[in-house]
């Protein structure tokens, strides 16, 4: 073999023994293979040599730049396997025949509530419904026996869409679908109206510890013959004692205003916070405002396709929101809707 390609050859195997990158590998390919390349570089030296001696020159040069190529080419592919196989080592390994640990979260403290709830009116015989966040005036408040621009509207400032329609700002928005459609079962069949309906409310109210412009709500009514206030508190002590799990519960009615009820009542119970001493959440007067309710207004039971000279009924709007905070012991409201998971997770027992 020619000495000069021969000296090539053996520092282009020093060069390929000693590269560490893909990156090198490169350089040398320009180095060797490229147009300025010591190997085409070597051509230059041709016109001194005889026919004969160009010929095997030539041969030998070709078979150089094979040789060149193939070498840089394997180099390359030992440095990306070895590259690999350091990313793999990197990798944390793990047993796919382990069981897997799955991290579920939690239920929401006011989801847990309204289960409850839900279960205990169930198991009395109520029917669990469902209803949307978006209503019509109509329904939130005209049906409800709240003409436009009856005062009582003012206490329930909502957010408006442009076609009229608002976020409902109680679930009392759904008493009026509800009569209508369980009315014809109740007028023909006897069926007594029995159905509960929590949901999401809306309310432009300045925010403290007790108070949200979000919140939740549990709206319940019973409609049939002679249903009477004793059917109401009855229904009302069952559930919150079986919410609380708590048989000796105190609770009080006092006399309240709401244009949909006549009587109406602020139903309170003993603060599960303080236990009645007063605290800021029952803003220390050892009662929390936990169920207003009352006796269907006729005017209600009349837009809802029933005669209330037949029929009476009562309703209550539970605060769901506010029975998470005594159950559960939550000081402030907005702790609820802080979307902190660690604080909210810990009330879910089986998850
Ligand atoms: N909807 C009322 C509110 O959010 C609460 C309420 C009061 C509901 C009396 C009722 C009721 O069903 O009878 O302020």
């Amino acid at each position: 073999m020619n000495t000069a390609i021969l000296e090539l050859r053996e520092k282009l195997d020093a060069a390929l023994a000693a590269a560490q990158s893909v990156a090198e590998l490169d350089g040398l390919k320009v180095e060797y293979l490229g147009k300025k390349g010591s190997v085409t570089a070597l051509l230059k030296n041709m016109g001194k040599l005889s026919d004969e001696e160009k010929k095997s020159f030539g041969r030998e040069v070709n078979e150089l730049k094979d040789y060149a190529a193939e070498k840089i080419a394997e180099k390359a592919a030992a440095l990306a396997a070895a590259e690999l196989a350091r990313e793999l080592d990197a990798v944390e390994t793990f047993d796919i025949s382990l069981p897997p640990v799955l991290d579920r979260g939690s239920f929401h403290p006011v989801t847990l509530v309204q289960r409850r709830c839900e279960a205990v009116f169930r198991s009395m015989g109520f029917q669990v419904e469902d209803y949307s966040e978006i209503v019509t005036d109509y329904e939130c408040f005209e049906s409800l026996n709240i003409p436009p621009f009856h005062p009582a509207r003012d206490m329930q400032d909502t957010y408006y869409l442009d076609n009229g329609q608002l976020l409902k700002t109680q679930t009392s928005a759904a008493q009026n679908a509800i009569y209508k459609k369980y009315k014809d079962a109740l007028i023909n069949e006897g069926k007594p109206i029995k159905a509960v309906f929590p949901g999401r409310c809306f309310r432009n109210e300045a925010t403290d510890a007790c108070h949200e412009n979000t919140f939740f709500q549990m709206e319940g009514v019973m409609v049939g013959k002679d249903i009477s206030i004793a059917n109401l508190i009855y229904s009302m002590k069952t559930m919150l004692s079986e919410v609380f799990e708590n048989y000796g519960l105190k609770v009080r009615l006092r006399p309240g205003f709401f244009p949909f009820v006549e009587p109406g009542f602020e139903l309170d119970i003993s603060c599960q916070i303080c236990g009645g001493e007063g605290c800021p959440s029952c803003k220390h007067s050892g009662w929390l405002e936990l169920c207003p309710c009352g006796m269907i207004h006729p005017n209600v039971l009349r837009e809802g396709g029933i005669d209330p000279d037949v029929y009476t009924g009562f309703a209550f709007g539970l605060g769901l929101t506010r029975l998470a905070m005594m159950k559960y012991g939550v000081k402030d409201i907005r702790d609820l809707n802080s979307g902190s998971l660690v604080a909210m997770s810990q009330f879910t027992e089986d998850k």
